[in-house]
């Protein structure tokens, strides 16, 4: 499993990990993720999953790398810390290694916040800060509340039906060194082969897949994280499919079918 390094802070996170929304697979497919070397694990307070996280990683704790979130309905500095305490709780760690707020709040300052973010830090309860759905701006304004601590990364949704932050969020946080992480990487399944399978887009994933003798996942997975500063978390239930994601890393498609893609679902 390639890696990637995460922000600016030294350590490397592989270009493939374990989304965990709407999981109902159990422990084995994450162990079995965690063996292939996808030992980055996205969870959140409002997924409901982070028990099942916690029991997976039960006796190797050290070698996964756990990302949580704070709900945006939860963003004022109690109630950062109260969630982040029972996040901690439910997974049986002690420390959560990324820790993103879940998208920005319209109503809680982003310092006070930041605040609590940074107080989670300090006392070791997370290391590094993370956000999610925050736009250009809002990553700016987050950034600059905080006077010690980077912001490391940007979870958002990418994948190849849905570019919007090609424009303008992905270049800056390419020269920002803020590693995007990419959710919904298949489009919900959508881009691995079920159903819609009639636009010209998926036609040419399909022949791509074929003459590199992948799947129509691993291409779309490996177009993803093709792109400078970002990995991406797809999420299955199934042990299969979960190592058929694990072989989207580890090759690269060429300059000329990266293209091809682009074009494809332009
Ligand atoms: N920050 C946010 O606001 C936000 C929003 C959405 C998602 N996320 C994160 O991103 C993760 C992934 O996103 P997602 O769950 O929305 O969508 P996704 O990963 O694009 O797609 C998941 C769907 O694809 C299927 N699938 C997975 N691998 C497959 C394969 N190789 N072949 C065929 N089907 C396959 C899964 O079914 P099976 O399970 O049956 O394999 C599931 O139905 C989430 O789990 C979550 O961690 C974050």
């Amino acid at each position: 499993m390639k890696t990637k390094p995460l922000g600016g802070t030294g350590v490397q996170v592989p270009e493939i990990g374990l989304g965990v929304w709407q999981y109902r697979g159990g422990v084995e497919p994450l162990r079995h993720g965690i063996e292939l070397g996808a030992n980055l694990i996205d969870t959140a307070e409002m997924y409901r999953t982070e028990d099942v996280v916690g029991e997976a990683v039960r006796g190797m704790r050290e070698r996964v790398f756990i990302a949580s979130k704070v709900s945006g309905d939860h963003l004022g500095y109690d109630q950062v810390l109260r969630a982040a305490d029972a996040s901690l709780r439910r997974l049986d760690v002690d420390t959560i290694d990324l820790y993103q707020v879940h998208w920005p709040s319209r109503s809680t300052p982003i310092e006070e916040t930041m605040r609590a973010m940074a107080a989670l830090v300090d006392s070791g309860r997370i290391r590094y800060i993370g956000v999610s759905n925050f736009s250009t701006t809002e990553l700016t304004e987050a950034q600059a509340a905080l006077s010690h601590h980077p912001i490391v990364s940007n979870q958002v949704l990418y994948n190849l039906r849905r570019r919007e932050i090609e424009r303008t969020l992905m270049p800056y946080c390419q020269s920002h060194g803020v590693t995007i992480i990419a959710y919904t990487p298949l489009d919900s399944g959508k881009l691995a082969g079920g159903g819609l399978f009639s636009s010209r887009g998926t036609k040419v994933l399909r022949e791509i897949a074929q003459r590199h003798e992948k799947t129509p996942a691993q291409v779309a997975l490996n177009w993803c994280v093709s792109h400078d500063n970002v990995i991406a978390i797809p999420k299955s239930d199934s042990v299969s499919r979960t190592a058929e994601n694990c072989g989207a890393s580890d090759w690269r498609l060429s300059a000329e079918d990266m293209a091809r893609l682009d074009q494809a679902f332009a």
